[in-house]
C-alpha cells in the first residue's frame, strides 16, 4: 500500500510522529530521533535522478571548480554525483548526529578515496547557522518554520555568478503536514526575493526516483553579481 507521495505509510506516519509532534517540531533533536528509528522514507539508496540527470546533460553551464554545498545531505548519495559529475569539491552537512554518522559510515565504505582526499567533506551544522561562500548548492527539503530566513540565508552562502538547485517536493501535499511538507509552485523564489536571482530552470523533471513521478518540480536559480 502506499500514500500519494509513494512511500511506505506506515513510516511516513512513524516520521511525522516523531518529527512534528515533538515539543520543537523539525527541532535536531526530532530528526536525529527519526534517524536512530530508521524513519527515514526518503533514503532510496541512489542520488536524486533529477539532479544526476541535470548535471550529465550539461544544459546549464554550472561552476567546474571551487565548491559545493549540500544542506540536508542525509547519507550522502548527492554529494558523490556532484563531486564526480562536475569535480567540485563537496561540503554535505546534516544538524543531525546520526546522519552525519551514517553518511560518514557510508561514504567510507563506498568511496573512501573522495573522504580521504577531502574532495568530500561532512560536517554536523545546523544549516542556518552555517558560514562560507559557495559555488553551487543542491537543496531539498523546506519545512514551514524555515521558508522565511531560507532565502536570506542563501543569499550569504551563494557567490554571485554561483547557482542553487533545488528539487520541489512533494508538490501534492498539505503544506502544513508533514515530512514531507507540501510546496507550491512559487515556494521558492518568494523566499529568495525579488531581486539578486534569475530563475533558470522550472520544470518537471524527466527523471524521477519511482516515489516522486509527477510529483517533483526542479528549480535552478542562479545568484546575480553584487550592484
Ligand atoms: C528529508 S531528509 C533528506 C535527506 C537527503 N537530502 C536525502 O534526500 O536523502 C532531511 C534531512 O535534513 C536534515 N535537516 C533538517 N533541518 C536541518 C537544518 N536546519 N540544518 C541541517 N540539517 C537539517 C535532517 O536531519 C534530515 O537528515
Amino acid at each position: 500500500m502506499t500514500t500519494r507521495i509513494g512511500v511506505d505509510p506506515s513510516i511516513l506516519e512513524k516520521l511525522q510522529d516523531i518529527v512534528s509532534k515533538d515539543r520543537e517540531p523539525g527541532s535536531m533533536r526530532s530528526w536525529n530521533s527519526a534517524w536512530l528509528n530508521s524513519a527515514t522514507p526518503w533514503e532510496g539508496g541512489q542520488a536524486q535522478p533529477p539532479l544526476q540527470h541535470l548535471l550529465e546533460s550539461c544544459e546549464i553551464d554550472f561552476p567546474r571548480s571551487g565548491t559545493a554545498l549540500v544542506p540536508g545531505c542525509g547519507k550522502g548519495h548527492d554529494l558523490i554525483v556532484i563531486n564526480s559529475l562536475l569535480g567540485l569539491q563537496v561540503l554535505g552537512v546534516d544538524f543531525a548526529p546520526k546522519a552525519i554518522e551514517t553518511a560518514r559510515n557510508h561514504l567510507e565504505n563506498t568511496v573512501p578515496e573522495l573522504i580521504k582526499g577531502e574532495n568530500i567533506r561532512l560536517q554536523q551544522v545546523d544549516f542556518f547557522e552555517l558560514e562560507g561562500s559557495y559555488d553551487l548548492v543542491f537543496f531539498q527539503a523546506l519545512q514551514p518554520e524555515m521558508r522565511s530566513k531560507w532565502g536570506a540565508q542563501m543569499y550569504q552562502l551563494v557567490k554571485p555568478g554561483g547557482y542553487i538547485i533545488i528539487l520541489a517536493f512533494p508538490t501534492n501535499a498539505p503544506l502544513n503536514r508533514g515530512p514531507p511538507f507540501g510546496i507550491e509552485q512559487n515556494t521558492h523564489a518568494q523566499f529568495l526575493g525579488g531581486g539578486g536571482w534569475e530563475k533558470v530552470l522550472d520544470r518537471v523533471p524527466e527523471k524521477s526516483s519511482t516515489t516522486h513521478v509527477g510529483i517533483e518540480r526542479l528549480l535552478v536559480f542562479k545568484r546575480l553579481a553584487d550592484q
